[in-house]
């Protein structure tokens, strides 16, 4: 299986891991974090989540052969305090997020995640979800589409491309969705600007409620941490990246509401240390090397 685990040394290094630490990697994919992960903790355990059942069953495999203390957890991360809580787990020392999706997602054209290869209509993580892209493009109202499309997508001509996929229905395949944004912005528009890359990221981001699930998730992983444990996040886009940054920074600064107290109350005060002040960005060999890893960014924090 071709796979790349983007930022892998700078986020793994970021958890400050030792033999004994109890770890979850949000997003165990095709287990290339997972793995070193693994490798760094003999006399700890990993709990690895993932909502899709494919990498889930090739990842089962790979980490076997490296050892057994691990398990995996096939469910959306926004689950991730109850599911760990059901298995009597409280506080973890490090936490992984590398969020989206993985390029075999991408790359295995029957999962409608690619909008160079024609598939149909689907985008959907979790197989077992209902929602998928067939329903967004066929069902949802025309200010629903404009609205994802603004909102996921930032695409200027987020209402031309709607109303023209409105008037197309029934729209079954990917190639089809191409073509009728083609036919929306026009040859120039479409070939200079590549419109249909911000609506597959608006329809991907919607199937999957990718944002809702980070906003949620990010402050519970935060109370999972022991005093003193890490998390590092990856980014691929601008949207998750804003999330990231905001509740961090949140997290780590005096609530507003108490600011200029003589004495702070202690659920107010600062949650955690942001440890890498400036984001940190790929090297140009590993861009080189894997041209996804070009829009990723990595933040880690400390929990106080
Ligand atoms: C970028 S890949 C991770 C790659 C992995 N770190 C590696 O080295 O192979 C992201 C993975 O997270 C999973 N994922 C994304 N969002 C998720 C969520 N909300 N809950 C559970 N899994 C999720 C995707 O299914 C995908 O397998």
């Amino acid at each position: 299986m071709k796979h790349y685990s983007v930022l892998k040394k700078e986020a793994i290094q970021g958890l400050n891991l030792k033999d004994n630490s109890v770890v979850v990697d949000a997003t165990l994919g095709y287990a290339g974090h997972s793995s070193s992960i693994l490798k760094s903790i003999p006399k700890g355990h990993l709990y690895a989540f993932d909502q899709d059942k494919e990498a889930i069953n090739y990842s089962k495999d790979v980490l076997g052969q490296i050892a057994n203390n691990f398990t995996i957890i096939h469910s959306n991360f926004v689950n991730m305090k109850e599911k760990l809580n059901e298995l009597g787990i409280e506080k973890v020392d490090a936490i992984l997020f590398d969020l989206g999706v993985s390029s075999p997602q991408i790359d295995d054209a029957t999962r409608g995640f690619s909008f160079q290869s024609d598939a149909k209509l689907d985008m959907r993580m979790n197989q077992d979800d209902s929602l998928s892209a067939y329903e967004i493009v066929n069902n949802y109202s025309l200010s629903e589409l404009i609205d994802i499309f603004y909102a996921y997508g930032e695409e200027k001509l987020s209402k031309a491309i709607a109303k023209c996929i409105v008037n197309s229905r029934p729209i079954n395949t990917t190639r089809e969705l191409v073509s009728v944004i083609e036919e929306a912005v026009g040859k120039k528009y479409f070939n200079l600007h590549h419109p249909e890359r911000n609506i597959f990221q608006a329809i991907r981001i919607e199937v999957n409620k990718e944002l809702d699930v980070l906003t949620k998730v990010l402050p519970d992983a935060i109370d999972l941490l022991k005093s003193g444990g890490r998390m590092s996040v990856i980014t691929f886009h601008s949207l998750e990246d804003r999330i990231v940054k905001k509740i961090f920074k949140d997290f780590s600064e005096v609530n507003e509401m108490v600011k200029g107290l003589p004495s702070i109350p202690d659920e107010y005060k600062p949650k955690i240390k942001i440890i890498n002040k400036k984001v940190i960005l790929p090297s140009e060999d590993e861009i080189k090397e894997n041209s996804r890893s070009k829009s990723a960014k990595l933040r880690i924090i400390e929990r106080i």
